[in-house]
């Protein structure tokens, strides 16, 4: 019989596209035996070795001298197991490269297997050196050996652990397994993680541990997403549950790989993780430090919070898809898990590193704060979480899985991670002045940000607040100088992150590079008031600041050229004689009049950003002008 050349072709191609999955099993049902005994495999093709009692393993040798190691050939590592009839958690893959005969012995010397014939081999000759002349070399073969470090190699060893499986646990919780290993978790209903912690701190993400991200399974089914890492070392690894409704980690739902037997045992750590303090904590991406695969393919980054719906129900690939962080962000940064807490003065290592440092260790404290030293604190903390959510949010939008991802390089998107983190140690270390003074903070205002419109919002929002909390910070340092003057370095220190902030912020607008702003005083009730009548939604009742009631009415600034003169026109409700106040770097103050048409001249030589505040008296000081505010102020870029 002849193939004809057309299904010839067609036949090696569906070969190559379809590369067989093999399984053999290894001593099943108390056999020294391995089944099948031999397997015909082409290029690609896989064989996957599952293990019964009671201690195998796969090792490669030569036809020639069964039962003794090819170094740096096939080896599984010895598999114990339980019982002759279910298998082993652990199996032992390898990919068939070519159709050479490869031949394969169990190396335990215990029983003396190999000698009693349990051999096997892949694509053996059928006749010379088949897989009976191999057994029968075997048999008279010396003693057998096995690679001396008694690592797995060249094929995957795999152990497969269940995540909440008939409950709150992972099945086994202690893994004990070589380095080299593989371990896969396969996650059960309902909503499950598998994240690093320390012995020490139970249920609390370790920096640059692993992370699955918490991923939400159907009822009555397996998650067709599994998280998979690698043994590197033979350290004892701690892991929980992160889910915090529940509490999943302190009932118990914690796990090892090869805990100690004695001191620092999986059970001394059950009992700490108990009394950990709630809730858990997950980062804010997953997977870290191993992968998620659905159906073989690996799923790029997510928001920890959930492995999006996409991937939960078996019918979708990874691969191809990009996934964005989605909607999980139109709530602040999912924030309360991954930012600190509201008021907070903790800093988590993770945004310590992230800014470069920590916030200051060593305080002058004075003895008491005045009670305007107060106010511009719990005001500092609004302004600042603000700019923290800000910075925060748009940086996952611009990170590897956000929606804006790639609109910058990665070196200015790490730099916005940064600026975030600097954000929340500046926030901190206001926290910090005010706990110690046993202040508390009011409760955090509810903000809007104008992220939908892209980057161009983000940037404008971002220079826009930047120049005002660097005003803000500026104004209230020289009125708390004369009686809290230990805190103006603190509260100056922050000047110089965020000016070099906003330096980068004009290059990304296009304007003129500069080393940093222009650093405008900004008087702090105009301040608040630019917050509020822009970027807050609502904020709690306690939220007070002397001399805004409420935002005053906006200002529309806009430049025309009349006759080789920069003049602007201003929009604003209200009538009557009124001037704009141009309030610049350098306590630069200039008044202009608003003539017929709402129109007014700009000061000679001023460029960049300044603000503008319309008001109904000429020539006051900047600390007396907001009592004569009409609107404003607005920002603007001559
Ligand atoms: C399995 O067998 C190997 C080789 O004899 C031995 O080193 C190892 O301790 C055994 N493991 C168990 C759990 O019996
Ligand atoms: C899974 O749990 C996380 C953490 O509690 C939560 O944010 C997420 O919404 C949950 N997802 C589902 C589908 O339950």
């Amino acid at each position: 019989m002849r193939f004809s050349t057309s299904s010839l072709s067609a036949l090696s191609l569906a070969g190559l596209a379809q590369a067989a999955h093999h399984q053999v099993t290894v001593g099943k049902g108390g056999e020294l035996k391995f089944v099948p005994e031999v397997v015909k495999a082409q290029k690609h093709d896989t064989i996957t070795y599952t293990f019964f009692a009671k201690n195998h393993s796969v090792a490669q040798s030569s036809f020639d001298k069964p039962c003794q190691p090819i170094d740096g050939a096939i080896f599984s590592g010895f598999v114990p197991s339980d019982s002759q009839d279910v298998a082993s958690r652990t199996t032992f893959t390898i990919t068939v490269e070519d159709d050479k005969p490869i031949w394969l012995y169990c190396s335990q010397t215990t029983g003396d297997h190999c000698k009693k014939g349990m051999v096997h081999a892949i694509n053996p000759p059928e006749s010379g050196n088949t897989i009976d002349a191999y057994k029968e070399k075997a048999k008279n073969a010396p003693q057998s050996t096995s690679p001396h470090d008694g690592l797995p190699q060249i094929g995957r060893r795999e152990i497969s652990v269940d995540v909440g499986k008939g409950g709150l646990k992972f099945d086994p919780d202690n893994i004990v397994e070589p380095v080299g290993t593989y371990v896969k978790f396969n996650f059960s209903p309902k909503n499950h993680s598998v994240v690093q912690s320390t012995f020490d701190k139970p249920c609390q993400l370790l920096e640059r541990g692993f992370s699955s991200g918490h991923i939400p399974t159907k009822e009555g089914t397996v998650s067709p997403a599994t998280f998979n890492i690698q043994i590197e070392n033979t350290k004892p690894v701690w892991f929980y549950c992160a889910q915090p409704n529940g509490n999943h980690c302190q009932s118990g739902m914690v796990g090892s790989i090869n805990a100690p037997t004695e001191g620092n045992t999986l059970a001394a750590f059950v009992e700490k993780a108990k009394t950990a303090p709630t809730p858990s904590t997950i980062d804010p991406y997953a997977p870290l430090g191993g992968i998620i695969l659905v159906n073989g393919k690996e799923v790029k980054t997510f928001n920890g919070n959930e492995l999006p719906a996409e991937f939960r129900e078996g019918n979708n690939n990874g691969d191809s898809t990009t996934i964005t962080p989605s909607a999980t962000h139109s709530t602040p940064p999912a924030a309360s898990q991954t930012l600190p807490a509201w008021g907070s003065p903790d800093v988590p290592d993770y945004f310590a590193d992230k800014a470069g440092g920590h916030k200051p260790k060593h305080w002058n404290w004075a003895e008491k704060l005045s009670p305007s030293a107060t106010a511009f604190l719990q005001l500092h903390l609004q302004i600042e979480n603000l700019i923290t959510h800000l910075l925060w949010e748009s940086y996952l939008k611009l990170e590897t899985a956000g929606e804006w991802k790639g609109v910058y390089p990665q070196t200015i998107v790490d730099s916005i991670g940064a600026w975030a983190a600097q954000s929340v140690l500046h926030s901190a270390t206001t926290a910090t002045v005010m706990e110690h003074y046993q202040i508390k903070p009011h409760g955090g205002c509810k903000w809007k940000l104008p992220l939908d419109g892209g980057v161009k919002g983000f940037l404008e929002a971002w220079n826009s607040l930047n120049l005002v909390q660097i005003g803000a910070l500026i104004d209230m340092s020289s009125q708390i100088a004369k009686e809290d003057p230990f805190l103006v370095p603190v509260l100056l220190a922050q000047v110089g992150a965020k000016s070099r902030a906003a330096g980068v912020v004009n290059m990304m607008r296009n304007h003129l590079a500069s080393a940093a702003p222009r650093e405008i005083g900004v008087p702090v009730p105009l301040a608040w008031s630019y917050v509020l009548g822009n970027f807050v939604e609502s904020c709690p009742a306690e939220v007070e600041v002397e001399g805004v009631e409420k935002a005053w009415p906006g200002v529309k600034v806009a430049e025309v050229e009349e006759a080789g003169e920069t003049k602007v026109t201003v929009e604003y409700e209200g009538s009557g004689e009124h001037w704009v106040a141009w309030i610049g770097p350098w306590g630069e103050l200039e008044y202009a009049k608003v003539e017929g048409g709402k129109q007014v001249s700009v000061p000679k030589g001023w460029t960049g950003d300044v603000f503008v505040v319309i008001v109904d008296e000429e020539g006051v000081g900047l600390g007396e002008i907001a009592k004569h505010v009409v609107a404003g102020p607005e920002q603007v870029w001559l």
